[in-house]
């Protein structure tokens, strides 16, 4: 563990507040309390500027998945630096890392997913798969299929379009979205399925959801279908068996290009490099994945298409005609160089095997929660978990919005050293992908401190029985 570097904590956070504008903020809390400074990490633990260490229960930002400080990835990116640190990849330019990570993808992704374009993060990455979407029926001579379907609860990032794909009702209030282009249908949410109706009735109702949808649009005005396997921010909902299989089935029916958003599945957390084919067994037409792809190191994403819209997107439009689409910083030679260091990092230590392994121990341990009065559903899959706090098991009914109750919870892990995503009335575990079964113990135990301790304050401020 790197020695604490005795940070100047109170200047930092007055700089902080000052000037930095942090997504997702809450500004009613944010200008008393400031934010806490993290400065630095080793592993599966993370330090603020006065020392204190936390387990990182959320992996940074479900993204660091092999792990904080790794000496190997930061000589590789040291080296890139020295070799070239920058150079556009515009006009028929690549470098070596850039060509390398694209056939390592290729050989890593399902099928014919084989032709992958860059980017720096999952919106977009997401943004570049709905571009291409459109172009591809432009090319085909279907310029009317341009309509989106995506999913309430769905996250797929804060760009002006990946916002508007996003189904969040929450991320949207008081910005605008692109009107009239992207429509939703339910989530395929287990936890809130009407009482007496099966897990494969449920699952042929969201499927219809999707079915009914396109026939409402008109299959002739919808281009695509984007859903992350197990939706992330939106709760980590993980569908009943079979629905991605049968919505890819009804995709493929309509002629609607089929988005797998594995900006956090990819990359090991349930235990695969790619979970689409390899979890759910379905291949999407397209596949987008950020995060994990560079363990969070360097900012790195890409959009990976399939041999069939590589070859109609491939053609020139006209003669001398372009593809017009890309960024400064598409194919970033050090961003590639992390990418492929982080994946030989992956495969060389068994990464994904350590998952499939730990993961059901995870899953397991945290399930031991579900006996506190106040928590309502342990949910998830491998490295990828969600605690459901409700007021009420039976009814599953949500304490007041006031009870503040994921913000609590997390507050008393972080006084106990561990870092756990508060969402509304949810709390999101995604730990690196090389926590051991005994941090998981440790992070359980607080857990369990943290919820008692929870339970006692609301009962004491008059916000909470027990039953
Ligand atoms: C599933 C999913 N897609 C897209 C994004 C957006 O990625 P970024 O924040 O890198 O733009 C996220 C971010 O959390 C995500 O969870």
């Amino acid at each position: 563990m790197p020695p604490n570097k005795y940070y100047d904590t109170e200047a930092l956070w007055r700089q902080d507040l000052d000037h930095f504008i942090h997504p997702w903020t809450d500004f009613s809390t944010f200008k008393e309390e400031g934010s806490l400074v993290i400065a630095e990490s080793e592993g599966s633990y993370v330090l603020d500027s006065e020392g204190k260490k936390y387990i990182d229960g959320i992996g940074g930002l479900w993204c660091v998945n092999i792990g904080y400080a790794n000496q190997e990835m930061a000589d590789a990116i040291a080296e890139q630096v020295r070799r070239i640190a920058y150079y556009s990849t515009f006009n028929h330019i690549t470098t070596p890392p850039a060509a390398e990570l694209a056939a390592k993808l290729a050989e890593l992704a399902p099928d014919t997913l084989r032709h992958i374009f860059y980017g720096t993060g999952g919106s977009m990455a997401n943004d570049t798969a709905i571009r291409i979407a459109h172009y591809y029926f432009n090319r085909l001579g279907k310029p009317n299929k341009k309509k989106i379907i995506s999913r309430v609860d769905g996250y797929h990032g804060s760009t002006y379009l990946a916002m508007t794909l996003t189904g969040v009702e929450f991320d949207h209030q008081g910005f605008d979205l692109a009107p009239d282009l992207v429509h939703y249908i339910p989530a395929p949410n287990p936890y809130r399925r009407p009482q007496n109706i099966t897990m494969d009735e449920f699952c042929h109702e969201k499927v219809m959801d999707l079915e009914n949808k396109i026939l409402e649009l008109g299959p002739d005005n919808v281009a695509c279908f984007i859903a992350e396997p197990i939706m992330g921010a939106g709760g980590v909902i993980v569908p009943p068996p079979g629905y991605h299989k049968k919505t890819r089935d009804v995709c493929s029916k309509y002629d609607v290009l089929y988005i797998s958003d594995e900006v956090v599945t990819g990359f090991g957390r349930l235990g695969h490099f790619f979970s689409s084919k390899s979890v759910f067994d379905f291949t999407p037409d397209i596949i987008t994945c950020a995060k994990g792809i560079s363990s969070g190191y360097i900012p790195l994403s890409a959009t990976i298409l399939s041999e069939a819209i590589y070859d109609v997107i491939s053609v020139p439009q006209t003669e001398g005609g372009m593809f017009t689409h890309g960024f400064t910083y598409s194919g970033h030679p050090v961003s590639c160089a992390a990418g492929l260091k982080n994946i030989e990092i992956m495969e060389r230590e068994d990464i994904c095997g350590h998952v499939r392994d730990v993961g059901p121990y995870l899953e397991n341990q945290l399930s031991t929660l579900l006996e506190h009065p106040i928590v309502g559903d342990v949910r998830g899959s491998h490295f990828m978990m969600c605690i459901e706090n409700v007021a009420d098991t039976e009814t599953k009914a949500l304490l007041p919005e006031e009870a503040e109750i994921g913000t609590r919870i997390a507050n008393h892990c972080q006084a106990r050293g561990l870092i756990v995503r508060p969402i509304a009335h949810l709390n999101v575990l995604s730990p690196p992908l090389i926590m051991t079964r005994s941090e998981i113990d440790t992070m359980v135990a607080v857990l369990h401190e943290s919820i008692r301790a929870t339970q006692d304050d609301l009962s004491r401020e008059g916000m909470w029985k027990r039953v």
